[in-house]
Parts: C-alpha cells; sequence; structure tokens
C-alpha cells in the first residue's frame, strides 16, 4: 500500500515546521496509519483501555489537563496513534518532534525502540525492551516536572542522557581541576542566556525591539513596498542533507491566502488556504487541514509570516550577540501561541539572519533553526532566496533555494480554494 519513502526524508520531514517538512511529516502518519483501521480508540479522553489498564496502571499520569496547550478541536496523540499508554493529551503534531528528540538524547535511531520488519516500520509493536524502558523514562520525566517546582518543568531525556543511552551517574577520579576562571562559559560556546549586552556598550545605546524591527522593514525595502505586495509566486528545489530533492511551487495572495504544490519521486502534494479553510490533496485524496497543522503551514509560506513580525509576539527583549562573526541584535519573544523564539538581525544590515523556535513538550524543549541567506530585490521588497533549516534530527540541514519569485503577478485565485474529491488513486484503465 504504502510507497517505499525513504527514511532520513520521513524522518527530517515530521520534526520541521518549515513547508515542506510540514508536508511530508504527512507521510510519517500516513505511514503509520496504513498499517491499521483508523477507529481505534475511545475517543473519550483519559480511558485507560484493558489490556493497557491492567499492565501498567502506574504509568498513566498524565491526563489531558495537564496539557492545556492542545488547541480546540486539534486531535492528541493517543487520539490518532494505535498504542498509546504515556503520551496522553499531548497534541499530534508534537509525536515526530518528541520521537525525534528521544532519538536525540540517547543518540540512537527509531530502531532502538522500534522494529522494522524487512523495511516495513511497525512502531505500535511492543516487541522491543527498551520501548518500555522508555514508557517508565516517559512517566518519570513528566512527574519530576509536575512535583518538582524547582526544575521549572525543565528536565528533560537530554538532561540525563546527553547523547548516550547510559547516562553517567558517578564522577570519574581524579576529579578535574576547577576552571580557573568561572563564568567565562565553554569556550566557543554561546554567551549565557540574559548576558550582558557586551562590552563597552551602554545601556543607552541599544536598540528596542521595536526599533530593531522598524529598521527590518526598512531594510527589506518599506512599509510602502511591503503594502503594496499583493501576490507572489515561487519555484524552488528543496534538498535534505542526504540529498533527497523535491522541486515546489507557492502561490500566496496578501494577507495569508496559499497554494503549494510539492513534487518528490514518489508523488504530488498539495496544500491551500483560501483565507478561512484549509485543505490538503495528496495520492489518498483531498482532506480538510488540522488546525495545527494550517497554523504551521501559514507559519511556513504565508507571504507576511517571516515579515509581519511584531502582530507575532506578546513580549519581546532585545540582547546584543554575534553569528558567524557579525553583529547582531537578538529579540528573545514569546509568540501569541506561547511559543519562544529568538530573531537574529543583522546590526549593519537590519536583515533576518535566523529564527530559531523552541518547542515546548512535555518531554523536553525541542530547538529547530532556520537561516535566511541570500536577499534579493523582487520588485521592491527583499526576500531569502536560501532557507535553511537545522533540526534535532541527527543534526540534519534541508536547504530550500527559490529559482524563481515573482511579485505581483496574476494569481489564479480559485486554486486557494479546495478542490472536488478526485477519484480515488488507482489509474484508469488506459483509453
Ligand atoms: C527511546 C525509545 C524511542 C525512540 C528512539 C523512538 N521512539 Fe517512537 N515511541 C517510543 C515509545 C515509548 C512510544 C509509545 C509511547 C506511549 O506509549 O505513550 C513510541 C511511539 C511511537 C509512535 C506511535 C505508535 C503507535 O502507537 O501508533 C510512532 C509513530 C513512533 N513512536 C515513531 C518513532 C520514530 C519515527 C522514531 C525515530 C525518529 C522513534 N519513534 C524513536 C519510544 C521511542
Ligand atoms: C533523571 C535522569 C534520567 C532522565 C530524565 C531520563 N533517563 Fe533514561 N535512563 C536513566 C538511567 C540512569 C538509565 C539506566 C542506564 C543504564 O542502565 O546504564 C536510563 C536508561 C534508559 C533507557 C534504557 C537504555 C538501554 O540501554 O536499554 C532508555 C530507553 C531511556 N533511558 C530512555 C529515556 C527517555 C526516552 C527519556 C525522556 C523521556 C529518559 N530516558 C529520561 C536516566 C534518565
Amino acid at each position: 500500500m504504502t510507497k517505499p519513502i525513504s527514511r532520513r526524508f520521513i524522518l527530517n520531514a515530521g520534526l520541521v515546521l518549515s513547508l515542506l517538512l510540514v508536508m511530508a511529516g504527512w507521510l510519517v502518519t500516513k505511514t503509520t496509519a496504513s498499517s491499521k483501521t483508523l477507529a481505534h480508540k475511545s475517543p473519550t479522553l483519559g480511558v485507560v483501555s484493558k489490556d493497557q489498564g491492567a499492565k501498567q496502571p502506574k504509568l498513566l499520569l498524565t491526563t489531558r489537563h495537564a496539557f492545556p496547550q492542545t488547541a480546540q478541536g486539534e486531535k492528541t496523540i493517543d487520539q490518532v496513534q494505535k498504542n498509546i499508554k504515556v503520551l496522553n493529551g499531548i497534541p499530534q503534531a508534537q509525536l515526530i518532534p518528541m520521537m525525534n528528540f528521544f532519538a536525540a538524547s540517547l543518540g540512537v535511531r527509531c530502531n532502538f525502540c522500534h522494529v522494522n520488519n524487512a523495511g516495513q516500520w511497525d512502531y505500535p509493536a511492543d516487541t522491543k525492551p527498551e520501548k518500555s524502558t522508555a514508557r517508565e523514562m516517559i512517566a518519570m520525566t513528566l512527574n519530576v516536572n509536575k512535583t518538582t517546582k524547582a526544575t521549572n518543568g525543565e528536565v528533560s531525556c537530554f538532561t540525563c542522557h546527553r547523547g548516550r543511552t547510559s547516562p553517567v551517574g558517578v564522577p570519574a577520579l581524579p576529579l578535574p581541576q576547577p576552571t580557573p576562571r568561572p563564568g567565562q562559559g565553554a569556550p566557543g560556546g554561546p554567551a549565557a542566556p540574559g548576558a550582558p549586552a557586551g562590552p563597552g556598550i551602554p545601556a543607552a545605546t541599544m536598540p528596542t525591539a521595536d526599533d530593531i524591527l522598524n529598521k527590518y522593514l526598512e531594510a527589506l525595502g518599506g512599509q510602502a513596498a511591503i503594502d503594496k505586495l499583493k501576490t507572489r509566486v515561487m519555484k524552488g528545489t528543496y534538498t535534505s542533507a542526504n540529498g533527497m530533492t523535491a522541486t515546489y511551487e507557492i502561490d500566496q495572495a496578501a494577507p495569508d491566502k496559499f497554494h503549494v504544490v510539492f513534487t518528490t519521486p514518489q508523488g504530488t502534494m498539495e496544500r491551500g488556504f483560501n483565507g478561512s479553510a484549509g485543505w490538503e490533496k495528496n495520492p489518498r485524496g483531498v482532506m480538510d487541514m488540522p488546525s495545527d497543522q494550517l497554523a504551521q503551514t501559514k507559519a511556513a509560506v504565508g507571504m507576511f509570516s517571516d515579515i509581519r513580525l511584531k502582530e507575532q509576539f506578546t513580549r519581546m527583549n532585545v540582547r546584543k550577540d554575534k553569528l558567524d562573526g557579525k553583529d547582531v541584535y537578538v529579540i528573545l519573544g514569546t509568540t501569541t501561541a506561547g511559543r519562544r523564539e529568538r530573531l537574529y538581525f543583522d546590526a549593519e544590515t537590519g536583515l533576518l539572519l535566523r529564527r530559531t523556535t523552541a518547542m515546548q513538550t512535555p518531554i523536553g524543549i525541542i530547538p529547530q533553526e532556520t537561516d535566511f541567506e541570500d536577499y534579493r530585490d523582487i520588485d521592491g521588497v527583499k526576500v531569502p532566496f536560501t532557507i535553511r533549516t537545522l533540526t534535532l534530527d541527527a543534526g540534519s540541514t534541508a536547504t530550500r533555494k527559490y529559482t524563481e519569485i515573482k511579485a505581483n503577478a496574476p494569481v489564479d485565485e480559485s486554486t486557494f480554494n479546495k478542490p472536488p474529491a478526485s477519484p480515488p488513486a488507482a489509474t484508469p484503465p488506459k483509453p
């Protein structure tokens, strides 16, 4: 049934919220879903099915109430997946990022806990003892964060594991000499968060977040040019760290309508949003996009998602830092959705160089980084032609490069609407 799709691709895909990766994230869920019938769980949350209740009642520490970030109408992992015992009540969108987080924290791959039978993954299977241990670990981590105030909810798998399966629990002798000058930080490491603005910079010369965002709009071409932007057509290529490539085309219209076509050797996927409803079309058919996916896709392909930044944040602080030898201003912000982000602006040109996101899950904070390069002027507004996304997944990098961008060219707005359901993917007999 399911086409053999490169595993690396799926993994990259699940993690990143950027367009292509989001679209590809589809493959993971569908790949797992394809091995089972769809209705498998009582929709009543927190209800324990007979067999799991009998075996591991102690692990069920989580309830829906513990994770208020689940948006209205958004499915939880236990509602979608087949064999969930501890990750109850957590948004489905966090499943694959968390799995990548487990793998990165322990320095392993999915097959450390999951079985692969002759190329077919069976994620629900409880064959490996490591998966049961992981369940106990998840329960412990959730519990520590819930009951130990002083940890600030920030204990994660990585806190102990640090890239290995066996955490070091005993200090090695002889103890190392104390470092001569405490507070210097690790060599080459980033400045500690909250570090002072830097030597010799009086606080008065630090711009405010507003100053930085205004300078950014100016650097892009100015508010007037941005306001003139009504449509955009972008074509590009996508290359993952392992050389997987795809092509894609995005049609956008102000303020946030889009239609994306993403073509891989395995097939074509489309997503669209007409201002009120989001949809997806893939080889299985046409469906409505769930609210969480819609929000992610909008963030990745909305025309103004990296331009109109001010309205996306509720709180912003500024500090000075260096990025690849350049002076940058970093805005540390909290988005309206409660997500922590950092925006790195070139202190000289004012352009956005990097955007990092921390996805807060009950088992840890999952980082992601997007770099913007090669800004070029398109009809008065600068656009980054190269976008690199770094994820936790084995540190892999995926790069998007635009080959063609047209602004304010006519766009057929009907392509933003959900297409009629097409007949099943079966190829019609040749005439
Ligand atoms: C350290 C162990 C561990 C690693 C590594 C791991 N997983 Fe998991 N995975 C689990 C556990 C435990 C569960 C079940 C969680 C529960 O019961 O609430 C699970 C569940 C899943 C499920 C849901 C299965 C179902 O019940 O339908 C999927 C899909 C999945 N993992 C994918 C992955 C992928 C993809 C990777 C590699 C990126 C991965 N996992 C790496 C431990 C792991
Ligand atoms: C408080 C510290 C701590 C935290 C937090 C923690 N672990 Fe562990 N973990 C351990 C220790 C200690 C062991 C036992 C290591 C050994 O046997 O050498 C272990 C063992 C494991 C094993 C078995 C490894 C093997 O070789 O069979 C798995 C799987 C695992 N942890 C997964 C996780 C996951 C997933 C998380 C996050 C949800 C997590 N752990 C969080 C301390 C921790």
